[in-house]
Formats: C-alpha cells, structure tokens, sequence
C-alpha cells in the first residue's frame, strides 16, 4: 500500500541527515516536524511550529510526538528498554516507521583475512550482541519498521577526502561505501510512503 505523501511525518533526530530529510520533505509540501532534546538551541532554521522537544530518554517527552504522523528515526535506535518502551506508545502501524540503521550491523566478524573482502548485501547476517541492531530488529519485527542500513555518510560540510587527511580513515582492507545526504533522505521519503 502507498501511504499519502500528505501524511504528516516526523523526524526523530535532526541532526546531519534529519535537517536535510526536514528540508526536502517541506519542499515535497508535507508538514514535517523535526525533534531535538534541545530544540531552541539546534531547530533555529526550522519554522517554530515544526519543532518538536524528544528525547528517547526522557519519557515525558515522547506524548510531543503526533498522534498517526509517519516517523523516520534518524539516531541510534538504542538502548533497547527504552527503544520498547517508546514504541509501545505508538499507534503502529497505522503510521510508518523507517529507521536508519548503520552497514556496522553486517560486521559479524572480522577476522577474516580473504583479500578483497567478499560482497555484502542484506542476505548476509547482522550482529544482533550489538545494541542499537538489537533496536533496530525490535522495531522491524514488532512494529513494521523498515530499517536501512545506512554507508558512511557524506554531503554538505562532510567531505570524505578531509577525512583521509585528518587521518579519520586510514588504510583499511574493507571496501568504503558512501551515501550522498540528500539521496539518502529522498530514499528514507520513498520507503515511508511505499
Ligand atoms: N554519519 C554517518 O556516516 C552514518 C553512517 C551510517 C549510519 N549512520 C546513522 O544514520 C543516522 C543519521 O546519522 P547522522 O550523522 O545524520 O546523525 P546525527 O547528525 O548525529 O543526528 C542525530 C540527532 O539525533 C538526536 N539524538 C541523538 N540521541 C538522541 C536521543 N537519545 N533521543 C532523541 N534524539 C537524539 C541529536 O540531536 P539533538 O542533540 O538536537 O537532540 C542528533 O543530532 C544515525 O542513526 C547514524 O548512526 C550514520
């Protein structure tokens, strides 16, 4: 089922890729609304009446988020307790849920030392000692989430080559894999509307 692009849809997080989400989605002509645990200080560009105050933390915070308004979380679905806990007060899944998840959830072993390293794609398995994958697998089985498993992410002020000379990133056996900002959130739109 397609869900109307006129839902309204929350972001959870707006951080690097959740300001970018908020921007094309209001340009789509959606009401977006966009959350920070310090609203007054990281929403400035955001028009007052879309900002939200959330913080998973915090659980008298969560009754801020919209009844039936679609939610892309953007920040680590973690610690699972409270990931549960929050969910638990959604009317899923009347609303969608896409959640970013991180390509760290494929790293199941390394110790392996085959050279070039084999291909990954979503067959493979995923770590689930790791907490925020734990959240994330929470979410998908028992409240619809859809869970992209995001590559480094890079844009506007996130330039790959400044972290090879900052010595961020250094020679490693493993393949680099990069998702521009603002495909990765006209993806997270396509994935909560279909
Ligand atoms: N950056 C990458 O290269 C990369 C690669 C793979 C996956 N990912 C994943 O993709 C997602 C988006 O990445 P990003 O770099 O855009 O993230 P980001 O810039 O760190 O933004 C996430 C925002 O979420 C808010 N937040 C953090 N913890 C929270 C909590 N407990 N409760 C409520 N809000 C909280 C923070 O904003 P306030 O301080 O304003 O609340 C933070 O700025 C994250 O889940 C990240 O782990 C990132």
């Amino acid at each position: 089922m397609t869900r109307s692009p006129t839902s309204p849809l929350v972001v959870l997080g707006s951080g690097y890729t959740g300001l970018v989400l908020h921007g094309i989605g209001a340009s789509q002509g959606r009401t977006v609304h966009a959350t920070s645990r310090n609203p007054s200080n990281n929403l400035g560009g955001i028009p007052s009446e879309h900002r939200l105050r959330f913080d998973l933390e915090q659980s008298s915070t969560w009754q801020n988020i919209p009844t039936s308004a679609d939610l892309i979380w953007c920040f680590p679905a973690t610690p699972l307790e409270q990931v549960q806990a929050f969910a638990r007060t959604l009317d899923a899944p009347a609303r969608r849920i896409v959640v970013l998840g991180s390509t760290s959830a494929y790293e199941v072993s390394d110790h392996s030392t085959e050279y070039p390293p084999p291909w990954i794609d979503e067959s493979a398995p995923i770590d689930l000692t790791k907490s925020r994958v734990q959240g994330e697998e929470y979410l998908r089985k028992e409240h619809g989430a859809i869970v992209l498993r995001v590559a480094g992410i890079y844009g506007s002020g996130r330039n790959p080559l400044d972290w090879i000379t900052s010595s961020r990133v250094t020679a490693s056996r493993k393949y680099v894999n990069l998702i521009h900002v603002e495909d990765l959130a006209a993806i997270c739109l396509l994935a909560g509307r279909r």
